[in-house]
């Protein structure tokens, strides 16, 4: 007998076909699934594959004579995941790290050109007719070459993208974490660790956030340490919403005390605040850094795999709880 799994979202083709094909499989072709639907299936099935969004709280988890024993998350953050109700029920967790850190560092280093050289508004000028011809002041920009690259979080997206910043435009690399990393992670990257987050701020040319949510780092950006960016700082985030007060930053960009900022996360996605749409200098992505076909066939493949050692009995190589 396979074990009975379900995919909370869809995936694309390959991932879903190993899952169809080793697993009695159940995908969700539909909508997100609601709390009363989350603890349905926490009856009826041995696996779930949640992604990011799924609130799995501790009244999902502790469902009264639930059947799951393992949650195969389908991607790396899991702050929508309450680990210690997962613990307490006895049920296993995993994520799917390193896989996507290339694709989200790139979507890091798209945000940092577009917002270093205006590309929104060069874009809407040329869509809306209002552009009137090369001008050698026209949409100036600013290089990022040789800039001080500041990351708060230096975890495997962190480090991919202080890598590629460091050898496309020679960016000089400082972090805030909880911890520096290994001496020669410091080195290969030339990266110096900076103990505080708004000592960070305060020299960084683009501050680029890559913690993770929760509790712990909401609001990390919040108007006080706006007010310690440079004017002509960039902030990027590719991590999550909650990091920023997304107030505070609309009120900053408005004021221009910032250059600009280049985000892929919010604070309640897809909602994005009202006073963030019409700014000329922020760009907004929805939430891609992981959408690569490569990247998101590895992710279920990598989520996959954990449910395959689950059931096997072997240890679960990406497991958190
Ligand atoms: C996912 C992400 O696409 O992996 C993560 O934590 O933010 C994204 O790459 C999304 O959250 C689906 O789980």
């Amino acid at each position: 007998m396979k074990p009975k799994v379900l995919v909370t979202r869809r995936w694309p083709e390959a991932a879903e076909a190993y899952v169809r094909d080793h697993y009695d499989a159940t995908i969700n072709m539909g909508e997100r699934l609601t709390k009363a639907q989350l603890i349905d299936a926490m009856r009826e099935f041995d696996g779930l594959c949640p992604s990011g969004g799924d609130r799995l709280d501790a009244e999902v988890l502790g469902t009264p004579d639930a059947r799951v024993k393992m949650i195969a998350n389908f991607g790396v953050g899991f702050e929508h995941i309450d680990l210690e109700a997962a613990k307490t029920a006895g049920i296993a967790v995993s994520n799917t790290p390193d896989v996507l850190s290339e694709a989200t560092a790139d979507i890091a280093i798209l945000l940092m050109l577009m917002t270093s050289r205006r590309a929104y508004e060069g874009e809407q000028q040329v869509r809306t007719g209002a552009w009137r011809g090369w001008g050698a002041r026209h949409l100036l920009g600013q290089s990022l070459e040789g800039k001080t690259l500041g990351l708060f979080g230096m975890g495997r997206i962190g480090q991919e993208t202080a890598r590629k910043a460091a050898r496309a435009f020679g960016m000089k690399i400082a972090y805030h974490s909880r911890k520096p990393v290994d001496a020669d992670i410091e080195a290969e990257l030339g990266a110096v660790y900076v103990p505080s987050l708004e000592g960070l701020a305060e020299m960084s040319d683009v501050l680029s956030l890559h913690a993770p949510g929760g509790p712990t780092t909401r609001h990390a950006v919040d108007a006080g340490l706006l007010r310690r960016m440079k004017p002509t700082a960039i902030l990027i985030n590719t991590a999550r919403g909650t990091l920023i007060d997304e107030a505070a930053l609309a009120g900053a960009l408005r004021e221009r005390t910032i250059w600009a900022a280049g985000l892929d996360v919010y604070e309640q996605e897809p909602i994005v605040h009202p006073d963030l749409i019409d700014l000329p200098n922020v760009v907004l992505l929805p939430h891609l850094g992981s959408a690569t076909i490569e990247t998101r066939v590895a992710m279920g493949l990598r989520a996959a795999a954990n449910l395959d050692a689950f059931f096997a009995g072997e240890p679960v190589r990406d497991r958190i709880a």
